[in-house]
């Protein structure tokens, strides 16, 4: 097998491919999307860091200064969304947006939290140990961290069952040259989530509540520090960042954690292994298998030169395999302690929604452990399409 994104072989098991990347070509142009695939975790980590590469290049240059296409202008709604949130801008943008929001996502705001996430996880669990089980994903997973952060942005609930699609249709924009198709649901979607979170806005600027969107709304009413496009984007990328990875990590978690027996008991027998086992979880089977960044300036990277105006493609699932960082890396330890594993990121776009996924991700995995001590595996899962965003359509489990 070789490097193949669109293939479900690959999907499925990309670790065999990665490890000989690693091996054979750790740095190494991709003919057919055009990127300069890199598979080491020094070097991934070096370029998540390095100033020299961007999230985007549109602060520096135009699509022709960099020998790109223009955006075909049925693109509009969505680039005009997409661009408007901080992961796709650079600073002075960046820093300006991130500051705005960052506050309600610190490690101490986010731990206040906890009472109410768990108290949603616990909910969600009794009901589902109550049915005897079920797909775990879509009665679980999904559930608890779009509740989270539809709650905090101040969704009303009747509306959050769209909240769901619209980041599914978005985020296919994101995966390896998306068909035409997916690229029309993708900007019919954030046309519709931007017209919705527009008079949302409105409401709230008019109406406020203790909610993000209101504070945003009036930090927007204010001035010069907000426009209305870039409040939109805020709000469609905290939406959609903040379920989009923790659903998969669920999801993928349990299965890796099925697909080794020994571990799953190890972490029934002692609760205690929680934290370890979750950064592990994504560590063995990352939910976001790739991040691109474009070359600013000319770069070299492991003696191979990159010039400006390329796109480097950032394989996360294989630098979290890299067996210079992790002893035995193929093995899933849920006890692991030295685990620099980079599924969150690094650099300045460094997952703002970090010890909040954590939080979630503790107290779902923990009230299965304890409400559901011998949950088991129903059918073998298959996984979605995605390869960017990794993901199983379905884990049917019995309780
Ligand atoms: C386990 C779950 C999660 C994973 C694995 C994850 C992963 C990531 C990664 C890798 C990035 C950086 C992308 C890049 O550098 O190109 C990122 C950025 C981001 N994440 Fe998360 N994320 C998770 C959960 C969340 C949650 C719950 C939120 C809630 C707010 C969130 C909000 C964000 C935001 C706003 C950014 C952009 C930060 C910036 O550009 O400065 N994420 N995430």
């Amino acid at each position: 097998m070789h490097f193949d994104p669109w293939s479900p072989e690959f999907v499925a098991h990309p670790y065999d491919v990665y490890a000989e990347l690693r091996r054979e070509r750790p740095v190494g142009f991709y003919e057919p999307t055009g990127q300069w695939l890199v598979a080491r975790h020094a070097d991934v980590n070096t370029l998540l860091r390095d100033r020299r590469l961007g999230r985007s290049y549109l602060h520096v240059a135009t699509h022709a200064e960099f020998g790109r296409p223009d955006d075909p202008e049925f693109q509009d709604p969505f680039w005009r969304v997409v661009r408007a949130g901080m992961l796709d801008v650079e600073p002075p943008v960046h820093t300006r947006l991130r500051r705005l929001v960052s506050k309600a996502f610190t490690p101490r705001m986010v731990e206040a939290l906890r009472p109410k996430v768990a108290r949603i996880a616990g909910e969600l669990v009794d009901a589902f140990v109550e049915r005897g089980g079920g797909n775990l994903i879509a009665e679980v997973a999904e559930p608890l961290p779009v509740t989270v952060i539809a709650e905090m942005l101040g969704v009303p609930e009747a509306d959050r069952h769209l909240l769901r699609p619209w980041s599914a249709d978005i985020c296919g924009m994101y995966e390896l040259n998306p068909s035409v198709e997916a690229q029309h649901t993708a900007v019919r979607a954030a046309q519709e989530f931007s017209d919705y979170l527009v008079g949302l806005a409105r409401a709230r600027r008019a109406d406020p509540g203790d909610d993000l969107i209101s504070a945003l709304a009036l930090v927007a009413d204010e001035g010069d520090t907000l426009s209305e496009e870039e409040l939109v984007g805020t709000c469609v990328l905290l939406l959609n960042a903040g379920h989009e990875a923790t659903v998969n990590v669920t999801g993928n978690g349990w299965w890796s954690l099925f697909r080794n027996p020994a571990e799953l008991e190890r972490l029934r027998a002692d609760h205690g292994l929680l934290p370890t086992a979750i950064e592990e979880l994504m560590r063995w089977d990352t939910p976001l298998q790739m991040f691109e960044r474009w070359v600013l300036e000319d770069i070299s990277v492991g003696g191979v030169d990159i010039p400006r105006g390329s796109e480097v493609a950032l394989l996360f699932g294989s630098a979290n395999r890299d067996p210079e960082v992790f002893a035995d890396p193929d093995r899933l330890d849920v006890g692991r302690t030295d685990n620099p594993h980079i599924s969150f990121g690094a650099g300045i776009h460094f997952c703002l929604g970090a010890p909040l996924a954590r939080i979630e991700l503790a107290e779902s995995f923990g009230a299965l452990l304890r409400r559901a001590p011998k949950m088991e595996l129903v059918t073998e899962p298959s996984w979605g399409p995605g390869y960017i965003i990794r993901g199983l359509r379905a884990l049917e489990v019995r309780i």
